[in-house]
């Protein structure tokens, strides 16, 4: 449980941890290298942790010494477990390192559903593309390369940012050159290219719509530092937003913010980006965030939606959400709702007038980002908040409560939710 006495106004400074959406697909990548990978700046997060289960699962040891992981590749298995699966829906981009390395991979369909559906096609029909053989029996994924994986041209249908990784992972080792057209462009991806290529592998044009691979015969390990969280860094910035605070966020990569100023800047917060750090000055009352339309990158990032929708709550205004990635992502807006937001949602489009001010009340995360806006809202409205579900928090905040109790907010965070 999460308890918080505000309002609060937050002040001072905080560094932004290393990015979850980029550690996941790295330790994946881990499997496709022999001998040692070191990855610094990697957060200490429940995901991780399933990351480094599967990882030893597979026969891996990994050790942790501060914010670095090393990991001794010493694959002696092929299949992922259904509880490991279930835990993570993006375990699945463990799919394409398992079967480059082992030519065989066995796992699961991910389980459980967050943010409505979020199937494997698009991952399923790429592999096959390269050579990749997969049979599905009883929710389970069977694959076989027998012949190896070999290179070929892929055209995604949608910019899927696990199905590209994928896709990377089991083409980096292939036979021939791989093309993939219409490829995400998230930096996520750059940085999996980046850490690959420093193993020996030749990624071109990762952060581009269009990715070529060369294979290469065998990666080794290497070190490598986890890109800073950019979702991490909205959260902070949309809690500086809400509680009229100003605060500085050191290890922040500036350039992955750009796409996520407009809302900032449009509800009358002044963000100053200075080399690896950001200052954000918010006014005493927001403007309304106008109108965010959630789009792959470089457009705005739908996990950045649900702290965004909460400056929205209390701007002074209309907002409009236009939801486009995933279909049932308004969870929070229920919880927004108990502290007193006016939010009308209606499919794809959620309508927000900003109210005056915001009342504590007990609400429940139903989903990570979504808990992430609960507890910023919390810190603007006047009273005490108690957010539940934290469990879904820690898969991707390291330490959320107390950072914010840093820059002063008055916040604790209790072990178990009672
Ligand atoms: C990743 C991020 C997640 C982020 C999302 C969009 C990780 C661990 N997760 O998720 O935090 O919200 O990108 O930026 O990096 N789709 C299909 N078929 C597929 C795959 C995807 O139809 O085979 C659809 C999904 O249903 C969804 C859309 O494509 O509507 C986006 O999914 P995708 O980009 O693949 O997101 P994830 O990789 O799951």
């Amino acid at each position: 449980m999460i308890w918080i006495d505000g309002p609060a106004e937050l002040g001072g400074e905080i560094s932004v941890q290393g990015a979850k959406n980029s550690t996941l697909p790295l330790l994946a990548a881990a499997v496709l290298c022999k001998g040692q990978s070191v990855l610094h700046n990697c957060p200490d997060l429940t995901d991780v942790e399933t990351a480094v289960r599967i990882l030893e699962h597979l026969g891996c040891r990994c050790t942790r010494e501060g914010s670095d992981l090393i990991v001794d590749n010493a694959m002696v298995c092929c299949e992922v477990p259904q509880g490991l699966m279930q835990e993570m829906r993006s375990s699945i981009v463990f799919l394409g390192a398992i079967v480059s390395r082992c030519g065989e991979a066995r796992m699961c369909f991910p389980g459980g559903c967050e943010l409505g559906p979020r199937p494997i096609d698009l991952h399923i029909s790429a592999l096959q593309k390269l050579g990749v053989e997969i049979r599905e029996s009883g929710g389970c994924l069977s694959c076989q390369a027998p012949h190896g994986i070999q290179g070929a041209y892929v055209s995604l249908a949608f910019p899927s940012v696990g199905a590209t990784e994928n896709l990377m992972l089991a083409a980096v080792c292939a036979k021939g050159t791989t093309i993939i057209a219409n490829a995400a462009r998230e930096p996520e991806i750059s940085d999996l290219a980046a850490y690959l290529n420093r193993c020996g592998g030749r990624i071109y044009g990762a952060g581009e719509s269009c990715v070529i691979i060369d294979g290469v015969k065998e990666l080794f390990g290497a070190e490598h530092r986890v890109m800073p969280d950019r979702i991490v860094s909205a959260t902070y910035m949309a809690a500086a937003a809400v509680t009229g605070g100003s605060i500085t966020l050191r290890d922040v990569d500036n350039a992955h913010i750009l796409p996520m100023l407009a809302p900032f800047e449009e509800s009358g917060c002044e963000v100053r980006q200075m080399g690896g750090s950001l200052n954000i000055m918010a006014p005493r009352r927001l403007m309304p965030v106008k109108h965010i339309r959630t789009m792959p990158y470089p457009g705005f990032p739908t996990d950045a939606q649900p702290v965004v929708m909460s400056m929205a709550a209390v701007g002074r205004g209309t907002s409009i959400f236009v939801e486009n990635i995933f279909e049932n992502r308004y969870r929070h807006a229920e919880g927004l709702q108990r502290l007193g937001a006016n939010i009308k949602v209606e499919g794809k489009v959620a309508i927000v007038e900003g109210v005056e001010s915001l009342t504590g009340a007990p609400v429940q995360a139903a989903d990570l980002r979504g808990g992430a806006a609960l507890v910023v809202a919390g810190l603007a409205a006047h009273g005490r908040t108690q957010v539940g579900g934290v469990e879904y928090i820690r898969r991707g905040y390291e330490d959320l409560a107390g950072n914010l109790a840093s820059l002063g907010a008055r916040i604790i965070e209790t072990k178990d939710d009672p």
